[in-house]
């Protein structure tokens, strides 16, 4: 297959080139008029944009490109989770989690390993098995720490090795040459060789000695996107940058609220060296590291250029727990202008001030603040108050931001609302009119979470379909729809990974991939334009969409169109008030029927193909075939 490619991280495929005048129509051509001269409302720049927080392991064993799963040593009944025992010939060795040491106060916990019967050939220890294993390239260096102690000198040095799961062979190994008898923090790299790509591999920690070694927050990391230390996935921040996302909305979702209000998202408990993050439990099953902290997601923006849409917990958690409003919501209030303080104070301030401790001396920007998650499920009917108390607080000392309430709210206006909407196909085909009558006059609004739920763990072309047909309605209604982000956006595909279907990107510790749904936001969100031209439509079939958009600043405009039907439709396209380039361009991504999907084995099954197309001037006879989403680009003369 040839490859081209269009955006960074996104390939497209040329073998399966569709011209316009190969496949006979059979449904009746609609007629599309486009006045290009004629703009009747502004695109807004910020419409497309992510939503993310710890679901489906998104972060840990995936964005976040820590190594080692459960690095802090949690257990339950039946021990130590993700670390296993190490006795290598004739050794042999205990482990243990203790409760009565450990290198700070915010962990708990550390890993106790009782050596009896160690030698250099017969070595004793841990491993980690990793999230589902460990993605290992070729003639790579990977850099890790732990925290440890030993009980004497007479432990010496710690061996520690990448391991291939199926040989057992070392691809990579260091040598701690001795460690203290008080917490310590050591750092170590690890560099492959000529060695196949891999999931399959462990990190081992072993000795050659007898004695006792205690061990926490072990940490391997692997080159990171833009070389930060603590930093993201390489592959993942590509896939991401190629949506053109205009923000992060964070942390959640439910992550914000947890399920009860003391699992809430305390900021306060994600900043700081990682030795100080007690980590906590996130709603959807598992526990944060809170490794991808407050200060990360900010940085996370910084390295995509997307300004933060930054929620800040209200008081409501999911299982039907809520704060009441007035005094006792007032240290929730205090805690968000603390937060907000973090993320937008001089370095003046005491929050700033921990903020340019903890690296990063300059303010974020920060316009939108949203209040709560689905505050319409606290069925105790507290929001109205509570969003007031904090619309209060945080306009008297920050009046330029904008506060976006999660539902509508009596007493007083929200500047926007945040709108979520999880339906199959067909209901947002017929729902992709939703805002063309919505009040001008109201707050504005934000698709906070939006998808069409079919497919799994990955959104299928039905769903890409149903996708399209909705955000040609968004950009139709940008001038209300000011933003708006799919949900949930990242899916570790190995079994147990997932909590929600459908996703946008998939994964595993070495790979990853774009569902077609994803490759349908890539093409809207990188032809976005400024203006909405003048248009109609006549004779369409019902499964027929289109938004179209103008480019003022390149004389470009941008036909998005939209085949939901499993037959070509022909479509007459005239253009009105703007001499045209005879050659534009055409972006198609199609497939022969719903189901079909890109997977980690099929990553490019379904992608955009462009070609270019000839024979534009004000008339154009197109034909989309069946199941297809198109972007034809025409330049204006
Ligand atoms: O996107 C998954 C969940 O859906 C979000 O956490 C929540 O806000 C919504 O109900």
């Amino acid at each position: 297959m040839v490859l081209k490619t269009f955006a960074r991280g996104v390939a497209f495929s040329a073998a399966a080139v569709l011209t316009t005048a190969f496949i006979q129509a059979q449904a009746p051509a609609a007629r599309l008029t486009i006045h290009a001269d004629q703009p009747v409302s502004q695109v807004s720049p910020t419409l497309y944009g992510l939503m993310t927080e710890e679901i489906n392991f998104s972060y840990d064993g995936g964005l976040y490109a820590e190594m080692v799963r459960n690095r802090t040593f949690r257990g339950d009944w039946t021990g130590i989770l993700n670390w296993m025992q190490v006795e290598n010939g004739n050794a042999r060795a205990t482990m243990a989690a203790d409760e009565k040491t450990s290198p700070s106060d915010a962990l708990k916990t550390s890993l106790r390993i009782d050596v009896k019967q160690a030698d250099a050939q017969n070595q004793a220890g841990v491993l980690n098995e990793g999230y589902w294993g460990m993605g290992l390239q070729a003639n790579t260096t990977y850099k890790g720490s732990f925290y440890a102690k030993a009980d004497s000198g007479a432990l010496g040095a710690v061996t520690v090795s990448l391991v291939n799961d199926a040989s057992g062979k070392v691809v990579a190994t260091a040598v701690v040459p001795a460690i203290s008898t008080a917490w310590k923090q050591y750092e170590f790299s690890l560099k492959t060789g000529a060695i196949e790509a891999s999931a399959a591999n462990h990190l081992a920690i072993t000795v050659g000695h007898a004695g006792t070694l205690w061990l926490d927050l072990v940490s391997l990391f692997p080159p990171t996107y833009h070389d930060r230390a603590n930093g993201n996935r390489t592959d993942l921040m590509e896939k991401l940058a190629a949506l053109h996302p205009a923000f992060l909305r964070f942390p959640g979702g439910n992550y914000l609220e947890g399920n009860h209000i003391d699992e809430r998202y305390e900021w306060k408990k994600t900043i700081g060296p990682q030795v100080d993050r007690p980590t906590h439990p996130s709603p959807w099953g598992y526990q944060s590291s809170d490794g991808l902290g407050l200060l990360e997601f900010l940085e996370w923006c910084e390295d995509l250029k997307m300004q933060p849409v930054l929620a800040v917990y209200a008081g409501y958690s999911l299982s039907q727990e809520h704060v009441n409003p007035g005094h006792d919501l007032e240290p929730y209030v205090q805690d968000a202008l603390d937060e907000l303080e973090y993320v937008t104070g001089g370095a003046d301030t005491k929050w700033g001030a921990t903020r340019a401790r903890d690296g990063h001396p300059r303010p974020f920007k920060l316009t939108y603040v949203e209040i709560g998650n689905e505050d319409n499920f606290d069925k105790s009917g507290s929001y109205d108050g509570r969003y007031a108390q904090f619309y209060k607080a945080i306009k008297a000392r920050y009046p330029e931001l904008q506060l976006i309430a999660t539902m509508p709210v009596k007493g007083l206006r929200p500047d926007m609302i945040d709108d979520h909407y999880y339906v199959r196909a067909t209901k947002f085909y017929e729902d992709a009119t939703h805002y063309d009558k919505t009040d001008r006059n109201g707050p504005k609004i934000f698709v906070g979470e939006w998808a069409t739920k079919e497919g799994s763990p990955t959104a299928n072309f039905d769903a890409a379909l149903g996708d399209a047909a909705w955000m040609t309605g968004l950009e139709r209604n940008s001038d209300i729809v000011v933003m708006a982000a799919y949900a949930p956006l990242l899916v570790n595909v190995n079994p147990g990974g997932m909590q929600w279907a459908p996703d946008l990107i998939g994964y595993d510790a070495l790979r990853s991939y774009g569902s077609p749904s994803y490759y349908a936001q890539v093409i809207f969100a990188s032809h976005l334009g400024d203006q909405m031209p003048g248009s109609k439509v006549e004779g369409a079939g019902d499964r027929f969409f289109y938004s179209i958009t103008r480019d003022s600043a390149k004389k470009r405009l941008y036909l998005k169109l939209v085949n939901s039907s499993s037959e070509p439709q022909p479509v007459e396209i005239e253009f009105t008030g703007a001499k045209l380039a005879a050659t534009g361009t055409l972006i198609s991504l199609s497939a022969k029927n719903i189901q079909a999907t890109n997977t980690m084995e099929q990553p490019a099954a379904i992608v955009p193909v462009k070609t270019a197309l000839h024979g534009v001037n004000s008339h154009l006879r197109h034909t989309m075939p069946g199941y297809s989403i198109q972007l034809i680009q025409v330049d204006e003369q």
